[in-house]
């Protein structure tokens, strides 16, 4: 097997910020409920012409350039959204046909805030067989798209963006060392868009309940959250023979303050070792994790040689941890 790794990353978020006290005008919510229970303090917002893979292919462009490879030696193109610009065809084919990457086999993965982590190991399998040379792979979401803006115990959390990486063969002992993914269907009911789908085609029923809107049990999500960080990102290790204090840098779904907290406890890992981003983006899904990640490679908050766990957890339920060094 020839060892993956990640040799330029990209990112993208609209110019425009809703604040907390933007929020406030229009929902019962407080600048002061949404910081205590969340961290988040503004999010970026897509404006209406703005599609997923607008925002993608914005980030793919970043992330060839830091990569110094040429968009037309792309092997293929995977793009983890829950907020796909159609329902048909996928997001990806959208982006390659922008960043004109010809060769590029183009193709979605659906695992919602879960599905960067997702991309980044199926991509890797690629290159690790020898199949493919030049592999990337995008988190993008429109959350705003999908969201009830009278239902504030959403509306508050997430915020739209995308991160790209480009993945390629790298020297034995770096790049991708072990991944470690997982789901439990038997949550499928506590985050979702109920309508849209074959289960519930859009009618005028579907539109007037708010069915197209993101719904979620917080409590029950936030509890799946606490407890699986640490479990996957034990488990991502043992897989590489690494242990908790080998991480230089743990670069989380940006969900929420309090469920990082309380993994970065039962992991004893020190704040200077865990990325927090979320007051700037709120949860931004499949987004959170890649734009975190150009975040420290760019500010060489990561070196070379460290060691970066990506650990992301969302809607399935589907979790997955993916263990590098840079
Ligand atoms: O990325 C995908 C994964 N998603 C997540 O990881 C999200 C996980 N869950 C969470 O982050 C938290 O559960 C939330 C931030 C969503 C909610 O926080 P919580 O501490 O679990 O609050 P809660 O849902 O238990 O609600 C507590 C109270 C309720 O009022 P009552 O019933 O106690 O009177 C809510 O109605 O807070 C109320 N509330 C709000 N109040 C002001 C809920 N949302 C708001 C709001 N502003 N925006």
């Amino acid at each position: 097997m020839k060892p993956a790794g990640i040799i330029g990353t990209g990112s993208y978020v609209p110019d425009s910020i809703m604040t907390n006290a933007c929020l406030v005008e229009t929902v019962p919510t407080s600048d002061e409920w949404i910081v205590s229970r969340t961290g988040i303090k503004a999010r970026h917002i897509a404006g209406q012409d703005v599609a997923t893979s607008d925002m993608a292919a914005i980030a793919a462009q970043r992330s060839l350039e830091n990569a110094g490879v040429k968009a037309a030696d792309l092997d293929m193109i995977i793009v983890a959204t829950y907020t796909p610009d159609t329902l048909l065809p996928s997001t990806a084919a959208f982006v390659q046909h922008k960043i004109a990457a010809s060769r590029a086999v183009a193709l979605d993965l659906g695992a919602g805030c879960a599905g960067f982590v997702c991309a980044l190991a199926t991509g890797a399998q690629f290159i690790m067989t020898g199949m493919y040379r030049n592999v990337m792979v995008i988190g993008a979401d429109a959350c705003s798209r999908f969201l009830d803006w009278t239902d504030r115990n959403t509306c508050v959390l997430f915020g739209d963006g995308a991160g790209a990486v480009v993945l390629a063969p790298v020297f034995e002992g770096r790049g991708i060392l072990a991944s470690h993914l997982g789901s439990d269907g038997s949550g499928a009911g506590l985050l979702g868009i109920p309508a849209g789908g074959s289960r519930m085609p859009a009618s005028e029923y579907t539109v007037q309940n708010k069915l197209h809107c993101i719904r979620m049990n917080g409590k029950e999500v936030f509890k799946f959250a606490v407890k699986i960080i640490p479990e996957s990102v034990e488990a991502a290790l043992n897989r590489c023979h690494l242990r908790t204090n080998d991480i230089d840098l743990l670069i989380p779904h940006q969900a929420n303050l309090r469920i990082i907290q309380a993994a970065m406890e039962t992991l004893a890992l020190p704040p200077e070792r865990v990325l927090i981003n979320l007051e700037h983006y709120g949860n931004t899904s499949a987004a959170s994790i890649p734009i975190a990640l150009d975040e420290a490679f760019r500010s060489r908050r990561v070196g070379n040689g460290d060691v970066v766990a990506l650990v992301g957890f969302g809607a399935g339920l589907t979790w997955g941890t993916v263990i590098l060094r840079k």
